[in-house]
């Protein structure tokens, strides 16, 4: 057996993966954010950076594809350690706070698969542009000009798209979620690797909490201040009509039925 098989065949080499996984994701997490807090800047900086970040599609691609890597694999050895977990313990525990399993300990199939039919939501909404997701207007047609090209306007993109009240609401409780998995995650994933002893577990606890309460409210706070109209509102007034305009189907053309002419 090589070295790929016996950690994927053992329970431990699947925690393993799970947690460098996860681990990988909470860094595109960070830098995901970073990126989006610049919508409280001027548009140009958000559209600007996300107009360097195409023009690099190689980097682009590569970040893309190792994303979908670690979202696979977290998502695979997840159900499989459960599959083994459930296996080795074929009846439920009696009691429900049995072993201080935290609420979101036990929940983190499910939250993980919510999260999961968020991504592809986000990204029907944001990357593929998905005008029957959106509730607003084909996207595609927000352009503006940057250093005299015309490139997407991803911040109008972003502001009219979360100016929805449902879709608001769908960003939030993904985040709400989102913050419930990385606390328990996070501590977790130390735990597999070992560190759970007196010292070093109150720390891990206060940085699993740390990290999923900045994430949180970095991440909530975008959706909210869109929806109270505190960023962007001036800038998308008029690209909402001139959106609306692009999108609107053309009017039936004129049919004349026989016999019914006009006198
Ligand atoms: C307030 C919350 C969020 C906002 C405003 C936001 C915004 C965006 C935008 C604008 C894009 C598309 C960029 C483009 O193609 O021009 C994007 C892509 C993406 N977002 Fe988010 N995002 C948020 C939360 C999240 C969360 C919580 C996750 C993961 C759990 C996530 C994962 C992704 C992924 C995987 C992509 C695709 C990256 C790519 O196409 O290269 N986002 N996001």
């Amino acid at each position: 057996m090589n070295i790929v098989d016996r950690i994927w065949k053992s329970s431990l080499g699947k925690k393993y993966l799970m947690g460098l996984t996860g681990a990988a994701l909470v860094v595109f997490l960070i830098g995901h954010l970073a990126g989006n807090l610049q919508v409280f800047g001027p548009p140009e900086l958000i559209n600007g950076y996300a107009y360097f970040l195409k023009s690099k599609p190689g980097l682009l691609w590569g970040a893309r594809l190792g994303l979908l890597a670690c979202v696979g694999l977290h998502i695979v050895s997840a159900i499989t350690l459960a599959q083994l977990n459930s296996a080795a313990r074929p009846q439920a525990y009696a009691t429900n706070g049995a072993h201080g399993a935290s609420t979101a300990s036990k929940y983190m199939l499910p939250m993980g698969s919510i999260i999961a039919a968020f991504i592809v939501y986000h990204l029907a909404h944001f990357t593929a542009a998905l005008p029957a997701v959106n509730g607003v207007g084909d996207f595609t047609k927000l352009t503006t000009t940057l250093h005299g090209e015309t490139v997407p306007d991803v911040y109008a993109m972003m502001v009219l798209g979360l100016q929805v009240p449902w879709v608001c609401l769908i960003y939030l409780v993904a985040q709400g979620l989102l913050f419930m998995h990385l606390g328990h995650g996070l501590s977790s994933m130390f735990q597999s690797l070992g560190f759970r002893d007196h010292v070093w577990w109150p720390r891990i606890r206060l940085f699993a909490q740390v990290t999923s309460i900045a994430l949180l409210v970095g991440y909530s706070v975008i959706p909210i201040a869109i929806y109270l109209r505190v960023v962007g509102n001036d800038y998308v007034e008029k690209k909402k009509y001139a959106l609306k305009a692009a999108t609107k189907k053309p009017a039936p053309a004129f049919v004349t039925v026989p016999g019914k002419e006009a006198k």
